[in-house]
């Protein structure tokens, strides 16, 4: 057993764990990251497969994930924008296949002005939400208690209206059904990412994509950290603390440190043994905050045959089993890729079926989108992070039913020397990687306040890089 000593020990090897080692190696605090896994990178995780690309995990970038350009900005990565020419395809409840251009689902008008109206709202919610507090919004407490599913009822009384309305949340984000969770964390969502309108708009939401792949972000944080700071196939299952130090047990190395980052995902914190035990508040608070379930469909085919039809490969369907599919191709590549979303319910019926079964069953509802052509793919791969011991599900954690105001308040509060990060727990950015990369960043310069013994000051957004925001950190 190796055993090191540092200023401050991240366990966490994805884009917040290394975002956070990466600030502290520059401000000159002695780090050592430990990763469980055999790579960095967390949720994100890339592939070459029958020479396309495949982004396993997370992958595009919005406009307003200021945070995450302004890493990559520095780390010298760029972007690309996503295939959108040509149009969209919407898939009726009867399953008729209509192609169409703008914003709005070809539904009926009266649809149309309905949806309009809960956007509406829910942008009016949005605007009065700091998304770093949620549970200050002054409906705070009456919106947690009530579920997505009903608060779009009480608010409407167009089926479709709601169902095509929850699907940018409930299997789109948060990949929960829209009837377990609630009409405040939905809020969060849109407030995350500036507005309701953001999120139902995918040429913003899923604006560009990272040249070299998103996985690369995080491995080339780690190779400028260096061998000696990231240290992989350590997962860290004990962890004692006082209120000046901590010694994480990693499997093959330890770490003494002052201070440590806890960047992994809130459901694993309950895997690590604290010594002592947290405090009764994060205990409880820990088993509130619980993982969606989606699959991510990876078809890669000869060509990108429906850009000949005329069509962009973005398709919506709020009764299909796969909801949404895009256009995935990599830059450069000839291949035609396209990726698809299977969300919650979706998700459980397909592993109940045995392999061959779940790729007819998921061929067949992406050619109800295409055509017949969709049906024969020469790559077929499903992102299975649910049967990840260091992730457990996806996207990302969010609170059950009734959880954000009552626990969320001490998501964010460091425990002696443990800080918390992750894309899970942000305002901006929230269940993103832009949101790893901006608590990341907090988490560094709390910490390092704290260790030099100057205040770190609040209003800190994550976004400037820590040389730059020094004026504000020491303020
Ligand atoms: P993350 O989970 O990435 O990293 C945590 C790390 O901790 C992991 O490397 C894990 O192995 C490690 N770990 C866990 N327990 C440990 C222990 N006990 N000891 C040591 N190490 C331990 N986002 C986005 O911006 N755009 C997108 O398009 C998508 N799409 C998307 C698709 C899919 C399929 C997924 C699963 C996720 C996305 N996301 C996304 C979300 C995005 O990937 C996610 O928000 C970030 O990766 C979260 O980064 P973190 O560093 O917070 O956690």
């Amino acid at each position: 057993m190796e055993h090191l000593e540092r200023d401050v020990v991240v366990i966490g090897a994805g884009p917040s764990g290394l975002s956070a080692a990466y600030e502290l190696n520059k401000a000159g605090k002695s780090v050592a990251v430990l990763e469980a896994r055999d790579r960095v990178g967390g949720r994100t995780w890339t592939d070459v497969m029958d020479g396309a690309t495949i982004e396993i995990g997370g992958q595009w970038i919005s406009p307003d994930q200021t945070g995450l350009y302004s890493l990559i900005n520095e780390l010298g990565i760029e972007t690309f924008e996503r295939y959108k020419e040509g149009k969209s395809v919407y898939l009726t409840e009867e399953g008729e296949a209509i192609a169409y251009e703008g914003a709005d689902f070809p539904v009926a008008e009266s649809t149309v002005a309905e949806m309009d109206k809960l956007v509406k709202l829910m942008n009016e919610l949005a605007a009065d939400m700091d998304p770093d507090k949620p549970w200050e919004h002054p409906q705070a407490e009456e919106l947690d208690k009530i579920s997505f599913h009903h608060f779009l009822r009480q608010h409407c009384t167009d089926e479709l209206a709601c169902n095509n309305v929850g699907l940018f949340i409930a299997g789109g984000m948060l990949t929960k059904p829209a009837h377990t969770f609630s009409a405040l964390q939905a809020v969060l969502m849109a407030s995350s990412a500036g507005s309701f309108d953001n999120l139902v708009d995918e040429d913003f939401i899923l604006d560009r994509r990272i040249v070299g792949s998103m996985q690369g972000v995080s491995k080339a944080m780690a190779e400028r950290l260096g061998e000696d700071i990231v240290f992989l196939n350590n997962p860290v299952l004990k962890l004692e603390w006082s209120e000046d130090a901590v010694v994480a047990h990693g499997s093959s190395i330890t770490v003494s440190a002052k201070k440590v980052v806890l960047a992994v995902p809130p459901n694993l914190y309950s895997r690590i043994s604290y010594v002592p035990a947290l405090p009764r508040k994060q205990q409880i608070t820990h088993q509130h905050q619980s993982m969606g379930l989606v699959i991510k469909v990876h078809a890669v085919y000869e060509t990108p045959f429906w850009r000949n039809e005329g069509l962009s490969g973005t398709c919506f369907g709020p009764n299909s089993l796969v909801q949404e599919l895009y256009d995935n191709t990599y830059i450069g590549e000839e291949t035609g890729t396209l990726v698809g979303f299977i969300s919650d319910l979706n998700a459980d019926a397909m592993w109940e079926l045995d392999e061959e079964q779940r790729r007819a069953a998921i061929l067949k509802a992406m050619a109800a989108y295409l055509g017949e052509k969709a049906l024969e793919p020469k790559v077929f791969y499903l992102s299975d992070f649910a049967a990840e011991e260091w992730t457990r599900g996806a996207y990302a954690t969010s609170y059950d039913l009734g959880g954000l105001h009552r626990f969320g308040p001490a998501q964010n509060e460091n425990v002696g020397p443990i800080y918390f990060s992750s894309s899970d727990l942000a305002g901006e950015g929230f269940q993103h990687v832009d949101g790893a990369v901006r608590m990341g960043r907090r988490s560094a310069a709390r910490i390092i306040a704290a260790l030099d013994g100057t205040t770190y000051d609040q209003s800190y957004d994550g976004v400037a890089t820590l040389t730059a925001g020094k004026d504000k950190v020491n303020a």
